[in-house]
């Protein structure tokens, strides 16, 4: 029989970008040799890596093989370095222009905590409660981002500005997947928008209210991005999914960040229509302060490919096999320093790289554990992410 074979484009970017995703593809090639389908990996530039090698922080040929990839994991772009490159070629263009060029309208940001984690959560015990599950749904293409920008002078001196612009059909894709995701958890939404103040807003409430009527068995809540913000702090264990435009989901997902105590453990994935390849990345970002030291926490990106595994391969078995590994060593240790307890000593990039790598291994492939027997129950479980990513319906992405 031949085996499935993944083809996936890697961009390692900035910062801790490549140490990050170094942990990664370590995994993807530990797990390939347990499990039935194979790997082809491409690595390719992008970022300010890109743009001091070949002086584009977006060059055709990265295009070209996230395009013809099965699924991209990417790292991270920025840095001190390009702060005074002009902002059509700085590195983050790089990443819009990919986001945009492949499509990539929907951002799927999980947030959680487990109330037995190590984390550094500034939230007290009874805040955290049972713990915090929340999904954003960023919108990822469109809105102010994407909008029309510029600059004048006149006789008030410089003045510049930025458009926030959105179609009906924007929103009604992105809004329609999250309530498709919104049923295959607990089934309640909360639209995060300023209608008060802004246009753009008014079409999201007016959209998401006629896709609320088609989904009956789904609660909607409404709420403006400013007290959203509040709630999400006082009472994060509310929320399940969050969908939101794009400005107001790129802060809303590093508030979240913020409470689940470090943002090196947030994974994302950037989803297009069904049948075209996806990008997962870490919500951290490059994050130079700390690059090179062999202290950044690859969990986010690990995570980002149990998504990947999730959403672009159908492969729950991997992706839960991995989040519990993650589970575990979060649990255990060993800890980067962004996560680990007082007085525990913390650990390297490679150290809980590889802690987690072992546990991935033995999960798909129990024999190899010297003595016992895996929990097969929760491998084998009726979760019911299995059967979405199978069946194409919108949420699974990729081929
Ligand atoms: C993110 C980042 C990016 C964004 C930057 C790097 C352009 O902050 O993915 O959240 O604003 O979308
Ligand atoms: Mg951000």
């Amino acid at each position: 029989m031949r085996k499935n074979r993944y083809k996936i484009a890697v961009l390692p970017g900035d910062g801790i970008g490549p140490e990050c995703v170094g942990e990664a593809v370590r995994l993807l090639e530990a797990m390939s040799e347990v499990v039935d389908w194979e790997l082809e990996l491409q690595e390719v530039l992008i970022g300010g890596a890109a743009l001091d090698a070949v002086g584009s922080p977006l060059p055709q040929e990265s295009l070209d093989a996230c395009m013809e990839s099965d699924a991209v994991l990417l790292g991270a772009v920025g840095g001190p370095k390009w702060d005074g490159v002009e902002l059509a070629q700085r590195p983050e263009a790089g990443l819009l222009k990919l986001r945009q060029q492949m499509d990539l309208f929907a951002n799927l940001r999980p947030m959680r905590l487990r109330p037995d984690w190590s984390t550094r959560s500034p939230l007290r015990p009874e805040v955290i409660g049972g713990g915090i599950d929340i999904l954003v749904v960023r919108e990822l293409t469109s809105g102010i981002y994407y909008g029309e920008h510029g600059q004048s002078v006149d006789e008030d001196g410089e003045r510049a500005f930025d458009t926030m612009n959105y179609s009906e059909a924007e929103i009604d894709r992105l809004v329609r997947l999250a309530f498709e995701t919104a049923r295959r958890r607990r089934r309640r939404v909360a639209e995060i928008d300023k209608s008060n103040v802004l246009a753009t807003s008014r079409l999201w409430r007016k959209v998401t209210d006629r896709i609320a009527g088609e989904y009956p068995d789904v609660a909607v809540e409404y709420l403006y991005v400013d007290s959203g913000a509040m709630e999400l702090v006082r009472e994060p264990g509310r929320f399940d999914v969050i969908v939101t435009e794009n400005m107001f989901g790129d802060i809303l997902s590093d508030l979240g960040a913020g409470l689940v105590g470090s943002i090196g453990l947030m994974p994302s994935a950037s989803l297009s229509m069904p049948g075209r390849p996806a990008l997962y990345e870490p919500v951290h970002g490059s994050a130079p302060s700390i690059a090179g030291q062999g202290i950044s926490n690859p969990i986010g990106t690990i995570l980002s490919v149990a998504m990947m595994m999730r959403h672009s391969f159908g492969r729950e078995r991997e992706a839960q096999a991995i989040e519990g590994a993650v589970d575990e060593v979060l649990r255990e240790g060993p800890w980067t320093p962004d996560v680990a307890p007082p007085g525990a000593a913390p650990a390297s990039t490679d150290v809980v790289g590889s802690a987690i790598r072992r546990r991935v291994v033995q999960r798909l492939n129990p024999g190899r554990r010297e003595n016992g027997n895996m929990n097969g129950s929760r491998e084998e479980g009726a979760y019911g992410y299995r059967a979405q990513a199978a069946s194409g319906d919108g949420v699974a992405a990729g081929r």
